[in-house]
């Protein structure tokens, strides 16, 4: 599914990539770890073809990345989710909106202008099915600024659900979130490519969920592949070699919240959850 051979990348006069070399299967899910600068964002930005590596070389479900035109760049995007640290979904839509803001990438304007005022059932029926599982779906028609930092990840979850993404890439989802709730959010990720075979990367800080969502680790420690092991095979003396002495990576700072609502994660079912009538169209 992913193959980078010797990639390098700098940014700004920094080289942050320094020769990456991984190969990642289809429907395989893995958890990047490793300290502050190691450059996991930057891995992130050149799988979802943000960012075009100088050297080596990137190919997605075989097809060389340098090889893309800008149409089709954009079509391999769209099959592409990226979950931030940083809930980036749109704060004045409601729930509903974001989920179905997964498929504009793949969808006509019209349609996508449609989506925002009058939504089709079936796509309804689809994003509601999406939150369910992800266990917010009785919040379909709360404005998404109304929500705390875990809840906006689940959102963030079920929108990538709903795009049918088979690659998504989660950079720190849980650095904002509660401690407690985090286990949810990453049980959610491992299970998108457990039951669903998507490829699923994570860049976690907390080495004892990625060990037990995931049954391979990748760190990476000053634009290097530092090691590429099953879960299994990282105990403390690893860890105390990545990340230092306290083998306990600190995780970035939080992104700031404006507004912090109860979490809630209680699943709610599909067949019996009261979806309330359509909001009257609004303008986009
Ligand atoms: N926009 C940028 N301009 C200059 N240097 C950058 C930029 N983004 C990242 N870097 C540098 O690239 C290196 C890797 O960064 P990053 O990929 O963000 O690491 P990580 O996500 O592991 O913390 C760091 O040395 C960082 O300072
Ligand atoms: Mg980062």
């Amino acid at each position: 599914m992913l193959s980078l051979r010797e990639v390098t990348r700098s940014l700004g006069g920094t080289p942050a990539l320094r020769g990456v070399s991984l190969e990642v299967g289809r429907g395989e899910r893995l958890a990047l770890l490793g300290p502050s600068g190691a450059g996991k964002t930057t891995l992130f930005r050149v799988l979802n073809l943000t960012l075009r590596p100088d050297g080596g070389a990137y190919a997605i479900g075989g097809e060389d990345a340098a090889g893309m035109n800008p149409a089709r760049r954009r079509e391999v995007r769209a099959t592409i989710a990226t979950i931030h640290q940083q809930h980036d979904i749109v704060p004045r839509l409601s729930v509903l909106g974001n989920v179905l803001a997964g498929r504009l990438g793949q969808w006509t304007a019209l349609r996508s202008l449609r989506a925002r005022v009058w939504p089709r059932a079936d796509d309804t029926a689809e994003a509601a099915e999406v939150l369910r599982r992800v266990g917010i779906l009785d919040l379909i028609h709360r404005r998404s600024d109304r929500l705390s930092g875990g809840q906006q990840q689940r959102v963030a979850i079920a929108r990538a659900l709903f795009q049918g993404a088979q690659l998504i890439l989660a950079d720190e989802p849980v650095a904002s979130v509660d401690p407690g709730l985090s286990e949810g959010i990453v049980a959610l990720l491992a299970e998108a490519s457990e039951h669903d075979g998507r490829t699923v990367v994570v860049n976690l800080h907390q080495p004892d969920l990625a060990r037990r969502f995931f049954p391979r680790i990748v760190a990476m420690s000053a634009g290097r592949i530092a090691f590429d092991v099953p879960a299994a095979d990282v105990g403390d003396d690893r860890l105390r070699g990545l990340f230092g002495a306290g083998g306990t990576p600190v995780a970035s700072p939080p992104a700031p919240q404006s507004f912090h609502a109860p979490e809630h994660a209680t699943p709610v079912p599909v067949a019996c959850a009261p979806v309330r009538p359509k909001e009257p169209p609004r303008r986009p």
